[in-house]
């Protein structure tokens, strides 16, 4: 096994930092592909909660290169920020590279994000608010500034120039939405946060990681949000603006699709969101608010509560399918205990028919609704087990049910948010 991708099979927040910093000891390399500052990953070790949202999560390993790759955009403040904070708590992070060709949030990133989320003709999404969006417009619309670039001032100036003008006028006429960029300023600030970080940059990114498939190290590619936030395989238009499936790994770190051995599956057992859009299987009140609490489901990034709902088999179909996945990380059993009995969507009703394929169109979506199993709950407290064996016969039996959804495998079970809390199978 060398390289494994690893993806998240909902909405995003399925508990991937923890199973990505579990594998990453076993590890020679871990590489982000896609995403920036929108997402969040807690790491708990012994009594310390580490939050990161750039930093892949394996950073912790000293002897693991941690790779952000192009496909990342990043925010210099955010990504210097979590740099120092792990300094000052201990970590070197000799083990971080950034590629140069990721590109780079700007203040007008942010501020066309915001103003967008405010114009209601545009459609609130529910965004994160950290310029995500708009970096990924200019990426594609060939406007974008690369980490790179950072370190060419004339090259900078020109590239600001021209996107200050274009920004400016757009959200001061078009989303009354009053600002002022000073270029000098910005090249400044920028120049001197590109300055603190430079050592860690690579020219090419793409060319270290090839090297690591080919000497055949064991390397770990993380994506960020989930299956369900995909720009084309997710609930469009409320999504992320990258491919956070299993194929954005190959674009997004710069490898072949046939260098790719195992994708895992996180999965957590029942599901959640955050912000707008479909989510077929909500429950809104009751059991809802319960799982949140239990579950702590408060966004990492923006703190804001994630809605809750039952596991989704038809969810978990699409994602099996669009991600090729070969094994799964179960998450968050620990905290379906003591409910008398929890259901599982298997189907959708769609006008009188019943379906197992996912509608990626939304207005077919709105009118589906979830056809669901019941099955017993357990009174248990499995925060302590270590061994499948010793799960609770109902726990098995759900768990059993989830894999047959997902037609794959069950590789780790997670009951609890600290490393040692984990059951492998395989
Ligand atoms: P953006 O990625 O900030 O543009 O937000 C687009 C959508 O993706 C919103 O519904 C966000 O709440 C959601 N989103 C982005 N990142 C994450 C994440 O890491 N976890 C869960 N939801 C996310």
């Amino acid at each position: 096994m060398t390289v494994t991708v690893i993806i998240g099979t909902q909405w995003g927040d399925e508990g991937k930092g923890k199973i990505t910093d579990l594998l990453a000891r076993d590890m020679d390399m871990i590489v982000r592909y896609q995403g920036g500052n929108n997402a969040g990953h807690t790491v708990v070790i012994k009594d310390e909660t580490f939050k990161l949202h750039l930093i892949p999560s394996g950073v912790f390993y000293p002897n693991v290169v941690c790779v952000i790759g192009n496909g990342v955009v990043v925010d210099p403040a955010v990504l210097l920020q979590e740099i120092n904070s792990l300094k000052q708590r201990g970590f070197a992070l000799d083990n971080l590279r950034i590629s140069a060709q990721a590109h780079v949030i700007f203040p007008y990133h942010r501020d066309l994000d915001a103003a967008q989320e405010q114009k209601n003709e545009a459609g609130r999404i529910g965004t994160t608010n950290r310029g995500i969006g708009p970096c990924y417009v200019d990426k594609f619309n060939r406007r974008g500034i690369r980490i790179g670039d950072l370190g060419n001032t004339e090259l900078l100036r020109q590239r600001l120039a021209w996107n200050i003008l274009e920004k400016s006028f757009q959200l001061n006429n078009f989303y009354n939405y009053p600002v002022n960029y000073d270029i000098d300023q910005l090249i400044a600030d920028y120049t001197k946060m590109f300055n603190e970080f430079k050592h860690l940059v690579v020219d090419e990114s793409t060319a270290l990681i090839n090297q690591a498939v080919n000497q055949n190290k064991r390397i770990l590619m993380e994506g960020a949000q989930g299956t369900m936030l995909d720009v084309d395989h997710g609930t469009y238009p409320y999504v992320t603006s990258s491919s956070p499936i299993a194929g954005g790994a190959c674009s997004g770190a710069g490898i072949g699709p046939q260098e790719i051995d195992e994708v895992i599956g996180v999965v957590k057992a029942y599901v959640t969101r955050v912000g707008g859009g479909p989510f077929p299987t909500e429950i809104i009140g009751g059991m809802g608010d319960q799982l949140r609490e239990k579950g702590h489901e408060y966004g990492a990034t923006t703190g804001r509560p994630r809605r809750c709902g039952w596991f989704d088999g038809v969810v978990m179909k699409h994602a099996s399918k669009i991600n090729g996945i070969t094994q799964l990380a179960i998450t968050k059993i620990d905290v379906l205990s003591q409910l008398e009995k929890i259901m599982v969507c298997t189907a959708y009703e769609y006008e009188g028919k019943t379906i197992t394929d996912f509608p990626t169109d939304i207005y077919r979506l709105a009118k589906c609704r979830p056809i669901y199993e019941e099955w017993p709950g357990w009174n248990e407290d499995l925060s302590k087990v270590t061994k499948y064996q010793d799960l609770p016969v109902n726990t098995k039996k759900y768990l059993e049910r989830l894999a047959e959804l997902a037609e794959a495998k069950i590789a780790l079970i997670s009951v609890g948010a600290e490393r040692g809390q984990i059951i492998k199978l395989i």
